[in-house]
C-alpha cells in the first residue's frame, strides 16, 4: 500500500510554477493575479480562500482578495464580476460558493468572462472539456488527474467508480476519466444518491473517486484488495484533539480501507492541496492565453 502525498506533489508544482513566474518577469512581463471574491463568513469558505491566497504569494502571483458581506444583493456582485471581466490587470478569478440563497450561483457563474473563468464552472469551458478541446478544467478533478499521472497509475481499461455527480468534482472528473488520454481510457460508473446496491459496485473497483462528502462513508468489506482509492470528501467534524475544535475527515474509514488498496490519499494532505495548485495553473494558463 502506498499513500500518495498530494502536499509533497503540490510542492514540485509550486516550484514549477514558481519558476515559469521568473522567466515571465524576466522576459518583461508582470506576474500572473487572481482575484478571489468571498461572499459572507462561511468558515470552510473562509479557509479555502485564505489557502488560495496564500498559494499565489508563494509562487509569486499577484492576488487580490474582494470580499462582501452576505447580505450584498445579486445585482452588486454581477456588477463587481462586470469589473474583473473588464480589468486588463487581473487574469483570472473565482467567486467563492457557496452563495447565500438569495443570490442565483447559475447566474453568477454565467457571467464570468469564459477567457477568466479559472474555475472552470462556466458552460463554455465544461462543454469544451466535455468534448475534449482546451478549456479551464475544474480544480479537484484537474488536481486528481495529475496525482494520478505522477504516481504513473495505469488507469486504461480499469473499471473507476465515481461516488457522487456534483458540477465541481463528480461529473468532470468522470468524463476526464472516460476520455482518450492517459490518465484516462477508464471504464466509469458514476454513483450517487439513488444508487442501488452500491456496494456492490464499488466492490468490482479498481479505482475509487469518491467525492461525496461523508465522513468515513467508504468501509473495507466495501472495496476489492488492491483498489486505488482518492478521497475527495473534506467533512469538518467536531473534535476535541484540535484547538479549532474541529477536524478533516474523508469519505474513506482510512485506517481499516487502506490496508486493502494498492494507493490511497490521505485527508488532510491528498486531494486538498492539488485543488489549490490547480487553481494557480489554471492562473498561469490565463495570464499566458493573454
Ligand atoms: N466551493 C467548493 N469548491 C470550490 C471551488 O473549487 N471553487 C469555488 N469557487 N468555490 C468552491
Amino acid at each position: 500500500m502506498q499513500i500518495i502525498d498530494g502536499k509533497k506533489i503540490a510542492g514540485e508544482i509550486k516550484g514549477e510554477i514558481a519558476e515559469e513566474v521568473i522567466r515571465m518577469q524576466a522576459a518583461g512581463r508582470r506576474p500572473p493575479h487572481l482575484a478571489a471574491v468571498l461572499v459572507g463568513h462561511d468558515g470552510g469558505s473562509e479557509t479555502y480562500v485564505a489557502h488560495k491566497v496564500k498559494a499565489c504569494e508563494e509562487v509569486g502571483f499577484r492576488s487580490t482578495l474582494i470580499r462582501y458581506e452576505d447580505d450584498i444583493a445579486e445585482s452588486g456582485l454581477l456588477s463587481c464580476i462586470a469589473r474583473l471581466n473588464a480589468d486588463a490587470e487581473v487574469d483570472g478569478f473565482i467567486v467563492q460558493l457557496p452563495l447565500p440563497g438569495h443570490i442565483d450561483e447559475q447566474k453568477i457563474i454565467e457571467a464570468v468572462l469564459p477567457s477568466k473563468d479559472v474555475d472552470g464552472f462556466h458552460p463554455v469551458n465544461v462543454g469544451r472539456m466535455s468534448i475534449g478541446l482546451p478549456c479551464f478544467v475544474p480544480a479537484t478533478p484537474l488536481g486528481i488527474i495529475e496525482l494520478l499521472r505522477r504516481y504513473r497509475i495505469d488507469t486504461c481499461g480499469k473499471h473507476c467508480v465515481v461516488l457522487g455527480r456534483s458540477n465541481i468534482v463528480g461529473k468532470p472528473v468522470s468524463l476526464l476519466m472516460a476520455q482518450k488520454t492517459q490518465p484516462g481510457d477508464a471504464t466509469v460508473t458514476i454513483c450517487h444518491s439513488r444508487t442501488k446496491n452500491l456496494a456492490d459496485i464499488t466492490r468490482q473497483a479498481d479505482i475509487i473517486i469518491s467525492a461525496l462528502g461523508q465522513p468515513e462513508f467508504l468501509t473495507a468489506d466495501m472495496v476489492k484488495d488492491g483498489v486505488v482509492l482518492i478521497d475527495v470528501g473534506t467533512t469538518r467534524v467536531p473534535s476535541q484533539e484540535t484547538k479549532s475544535g474541529w477536524k478533516l475527515k474523508g469519505d474513506v474509514k482510512f485506517d481499516e480501507v487502506a490496508p486493502k488498496c494498492s494507493y490511497i490519499t490521505p485527508v488532510p494532505g491528498g486531494v486538498g492541496p492539488m485543488t489549490i495548485v490547480s487553481l494557480l495553473r489554471n492562473t498561469l494558463q490565463a495570464a499566458q492565453q493573454r
